[in-house]
């Protein structure tokens, strides 16, 4: 493991898990690495949870505030909520355990803009951070880091916190070096710069992350894979609506909106986006780039075939046979693929600049246009914004999609009003469900409400929606955006009540 620590004083620092656990108080704000199930620490939050279990089973209340890129794995959330060592939790989180716990009411979550996150941790929303826990692929003789396979906020986490535990980790690939352009030209209010990134491919950074080696308190060495779920292939929903999509953008390069190398995609992870960029591997598109978050598997074979000429983003999320597929053509994809800190991947001012096409999920939307990609029936989180919002209000084109109904059918994607807002009306152009695409842009709220209920509604709720359109555009107390306010929530209320929508 030497050759993967060259600084022979940090090396001196080397330490067990629960010895470096052990450095961590109750009541800490601690920043970890991670970001969607890569580059997180695997071994010191399980250290740190087996000693919250006794402390917490003795009624020691043993509990701190765990800052991230986004989500991580079972390793550092799960072992963290089971054994209710979280007080708080912020950004995003997908994890079963930690969602338990924030819809029971005994963890508190904040859920913001993956691109706020680092900001807001310099002007100091956050409080202090004390101590960074930071998963890196090795350490050089000067002491510079070379990052895992994500990046997310470890550069801020880096530099804020007190006092540093680095995770240094052989699985990860030696030749991931180089790979990673970290920019450190961010500066606060009122000295803030143009950020000098004009295409997606620019490397505006260097390969490495900085650390003071003083901050560092403990080394431990891991070798342990980053949670890698098997790639499954897409559904007769996802494919459906995948479809739309891309007879969507053919139809804009015919009207000359866009080009034969559209514009930079952005895309969540999951189903439906694993089946647009199939998607676009079977449209003889040639030379697209990727301005995104996550690298997944069905990027890297676009990035093979020439569909895709290159991806940024700021976190591989790849499957064992992803992994492995990567790892057989690090070079090639060296040259292909750049990660970058996620205030970079996610900055409103690159997005707005390049133009991306933002493509994201959602939990669902309404007649008009806003969209709910995080609550079930306005009240349980489901995951969190993560950075829709980022994309969708500063994309070229920003797109949602779902299903039309959910569980079995008992649940319409679209409803009279949406019972939580991300995205506003405002921002959600285009609307896609496997029945249909509606385009929003250009139209007035009653238009856009027409085109929904058309295009993107199930069969099964079609007339029960049309029905409340007609009766909320007659009766009305306003007739801008026509709502019935004691009933524009009431499906969410028999769906509570009744377990259906119908
Ligand atoms: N009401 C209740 N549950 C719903 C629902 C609705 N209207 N729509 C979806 N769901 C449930 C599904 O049944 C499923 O539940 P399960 O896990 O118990 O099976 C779950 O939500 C996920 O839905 P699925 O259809 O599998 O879609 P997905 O995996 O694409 O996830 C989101 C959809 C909205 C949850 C996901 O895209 C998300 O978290 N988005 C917000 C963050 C984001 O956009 N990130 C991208 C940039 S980082």
């Amino acid at each position: 493991m030497n050759e993967r620590i060259r600084h022979p004083g940090l090396r001196n620092l080397r330490r067990t898990a629960t010895e470096a656990a052990a450095l961590i108080q109750p009541g800490m704000t601690v920043a970890m690495s991670g970001f969607t199930g890569a580059g997180y620490p695997k071994a010191v939050p399980q250290a740190l949870a087996a000693h919250m279990e006794q402390v917490n089973a003795a009624g020691g209340g043993f509990r701190i505030r765990v800052l991230t890129g986004a989500s991580t794995a079972p390793e550092l959330d799960g072992a963290l909520a089971r054994v209710e060592g979280m007080e708080l939790r912020l950004p995003y989180q997908s994890d079963p355990a930690v969602r338990e716990r924030i819809n029971a009411g005994t963890l508190d979550y904040i859920d913001i803009h993956l691109s706020h996150v680092a900001q807001h941790t310099w002007f100091g929303f956050f409080g202090n951070i004390d101590v960074a826990v930071i998963e890196v692929a090795g350490i050089l003789e000067d002491g510079r880091l070379i990052p895992s396979s994500s990046v997310g906020n470890n550069k801020t986490w880096l530099e804020r916190a007190d006092k540093v535990i680095l995770e240094v980790n052989r699985w990860q690939p030696a030749a991931l070096e180089g790979m990673h352009d970290i920019y450190y030209g961010t500066a606060l209010p009122p000295d803030r710069k143009p950020i000098p990134l004009v295409r997606p491919d620019d490397r505006i950074g260097e390969p490495w992350l900085r650390v003071d080696p003083a901050k560092v308190i403990a080394v431990v060495e891991t070798d342990a894979p980053d949670r890698n779920s098997p790639f499954s292939a897409p559904d007769a929903t996802s494919e459906r609506i995948a479809g739309h999509v891309l007879e969507f953008l053919a139809h804009e390069i015919k009207r000359g909106r866009l080009t034969d190398n559209l514009l930079p995609l952005q895309s969540g992870v999951g189903n439906i986006s694993n089946a647009v960029f199939a998607g676009l591997g079977k449209g003889g598109y040639q030379g697209l780039t990727a301005y995104t978050e996550v690298i997944q598997d069905g990027m890297l074979q676009l990035l093979k075939d020439g569909t895709l000429r290159m991806a940024s983003a700021t976190s591989f999320s790849l499957s064992p046979a992803g992994i492995e597929a990567f790892n057989r053509d690090v070079e090639f994809y060296r040259e292909r693929i750049v990660l970058r800190p996620q205030e970079i991947s996610n900055h409103p001012e690159l997005i707005r600049r390049l133009g991306c096409i933002a493509m994201n999920g959602m939990i669902e939307a309404d007649i008009y246009g806003n969209v709910n990609s995080t609550h079930i029936a306005g009240s349980r989180i489901m995951n969190g914004i993560g950075g829709s919002g980022d994309f969708a209000r500063n994309g070229y084109l920003s797109i949602f999609m779902a299903g039309s109904t959910a569980k079995n059918g008992s649940i319409s994607g679209i409803v009279p009003m949406v019972s939580h807002v991300d995205h506003t009306e405002h921002d959600a152009m285009v609307l896609v469900t496997e029945q249909g695409l509606a385009d929003l842009r250009g139209l007035a709220p009653k238009q856009r409400a027409r085109l929904v209920i058309a295009n993107c509604v199930h069969p099964d709720y079609r007339p029960m929606l049309q029905d409340y359109f007609d009766r909320a555009c007659h009766a009305s107390y306003g007739k801008h955006t026509p709502h019935l306010l004691g009933e524009a929530l009431s499906w969410h209320q028999r769906f509570i009540d009744t377990g259906s929508m119908r």
